[in-house]
């Protein structure tokens, strides 16, 4: 995005860094003027926060603002969500996803599509030697910084050749267009013998279409699970898509048990529509009685005597 002249001008004559701190100084900003500089301040990085008095960035403030103010342009968050599929995991999400994944300290996990780190940084939370890649190289500086990952690749993980040396692949991967399924099916390449993946994925993996038969059947194969995610689970991320959580071995286990696909609840809404159609089902009952009742008065005159027409136009009953 371009950035307006106002918001330029704002940030290169009133924004005073220091450290991982930015603060606007000069008289207060209208409502839309900060909107459109904080939406600058976000893309790169920035967040509001009301304790510090200021915007705190993961990396030293006067770094990203730099090229800012150089170029004039900036990619807006709305903008990454779109073009890069970033939405960052929601604690809850990263929290089951954690505890399905059955970590160990000291297991190696690779994280393929890693973003700012949601899931990466709970898993080095928890002792495990974590090694990312991400193709945006904004998120890898922010991953990087925070220091949680053994290493952290810019890359496109698709192009990355084939290592099978990781105990868990832990993953929320891009959606469009059944991606998801692509990134799943190549993550799986690079678990031990005895690994274990888990990734959030797209609702849409559960319906069986075309598109959806082979990577459905290599999780039935492999004696994968699959797991609802609550609706909505991803909202405060910016995208309302439904989601489930998929746990892959990377050999079936002996013990596996059939692989059970979740169904969708129907939404209140649709309880309510069932209310209705239970009213429209009884009104079609009715009517059908009704037709029944002409159809019978209808046999029931057929079965008088017929009334004999002789020439001359005479009507004899
Ligand atoms: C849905 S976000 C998830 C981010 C992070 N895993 C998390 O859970 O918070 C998907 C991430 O994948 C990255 N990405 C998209 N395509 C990629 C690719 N081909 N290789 C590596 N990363 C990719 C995006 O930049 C984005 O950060």
């Amino acid at each position: 995005m371009r950035i307006l002249t106002d918001v330029l001008a704002v940030l290169s004559d009133r924004a005073r860094t220091d450290g991982h701190r930015l603060v606007l100084v000069g008289p207060r900003l209208t409502p839309a003027q900060y909107q459109r500089v904080n939406e600058v301040l976000e893309a790169v990085g920035g967040r509001w926060t009301k304790t510090e008095g200021a915007h705190l960035f993961p990396v030293h403030a006067a770094e990203v603002l730099a090229p800012v103010l150089t170029t004039g342009e900036v990619v807006t968050l709305g903008e990454k969500r779109t073009l890069a599929q970033y939405f960052p995991t929601p604690d809850s999400v990263v929290g089951r996803l954690i505890a399905l994944a059955d970590l160990e300290p000291g297991m190696t996990v690779l994280e393929p599509s890693a973003g700012s780190g949601a899931i990466a940084t709970a898993a080095a939370a928890r002792g495990a030697i974590v090694d990312c890649i991400e193709r945006d190289p904004g998120y890898a500086t922010v991953l990087s910084d925070a220091h949680v990952a053994r290493r952290v690749q810019v890359a496109d993980f698709l192009t990355i050749p084939v290592e099978p040396r990781f105990d868990r692949v832990l993953m929320n991967p891009p959606f469009t267009r059944g991606t998801d399924m692509a990134h799943v099916t190549h993550a799986l390449r690079f678990l031990k013998p005895n690994g274990l993946l888990v990734s959030v994925m797209s609702w849409t993996v559960t319906e069986q279409t075309g598109g959806t038969t082979a990577f459905r059947k290599l999780v039935e194969q492999r004696g994968g699970l699959v797991e609802a995610l609550p609706a909505r689970a991803f909202s405060q991320s910016g995208t309302t898509v439904d989601t489930v959580l998929v746990t892959i071995p990377a050999t079936r286990p002996a013990d596996s048990q059939p692989t059970i696909w979740p169904v969708r609840n129907l939404p209140t809404q649709d309880v309510e529509e069932l209310g209705n159609l239970a009213d429209i089902a009884a009104e079609i009952v009715a009517n059908l009685r009704k037709a029944v009742a002409a159809v019978e008065e209808v046999a029931a005159a057929l079965t008088k005597p017929a009334p004999i027409t002789v020439p001359g136009d005479i009507e004899v009953s």
